[in-house]
């Protein structure tokens, strides 16, 4: 799936893996997997299933999300439209682009949430607020 969103679209990423009897090695490279350098990585770990993250958007900030382990659900809100997709699988990625309102939920099977990040974590890119997420996705200056 891909999606047209306001701020840019959002879409699967296949990971490549190499499985064997051994198991599967998922990976991810810079500028291959992702059309960003890497210069961060987190992971979301021990959520209880009723727990709601994310609810912000990032200005600048590019993402691939992915459930290394377990599920949840991703909604990706753009004030127009707002897809829910669930992540569930340790070799597709969600991209999410700058300007997209995210919301990370129902969480299950003790979901492990890797994410691979563009920048930095700079709490300045954060937009906290859905009305000032609003306004500056279309330009508007919140404050006049
Ligand atoms: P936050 O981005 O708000 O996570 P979520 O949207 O899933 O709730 O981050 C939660 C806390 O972790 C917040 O205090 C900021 C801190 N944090 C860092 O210090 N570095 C990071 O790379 C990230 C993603 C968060």
């Amino acid at each position: 799936m891909t999606g047209e969103h306001l701020g840019g679209d959002f879409a699967w990423v296949d990971i490549p893996t190499v499985t064997d009897n051994r198991g599967s090695l998922s990976y991810a490279e810079s500028g291959d997997l992702t059309p960003f350098d890497i210069k961060r990585v987190y992971y979301i770990h021990g959520a209880p299933t009723g727990a709601l993250r994310g609810r912000h958007a990032h200005r600048e900030l590019q993402q691939v999300m992915v459930a290394v382990h377990g599920s949840c659900y991703v909604a990706v809100d753009d004030t127009e439209n707002r897809h829910i997709v669930k992540l569930d699988d340790p070799t597709t990625g969600l991209y999410v682009p700058p300007m997209a309102w995210r919301e990370m939920l129902a969480w299950n099977d003790e979901c492990v949430l890797l994410v691979l990040a563009s920048e930095h974590h700079d709490p300045d890119d954060y937009i906290d607020d859905y009305e000032e997420f609003n306004h500056e996705l279309r330009n508007d200056d919140p404050t006049t």
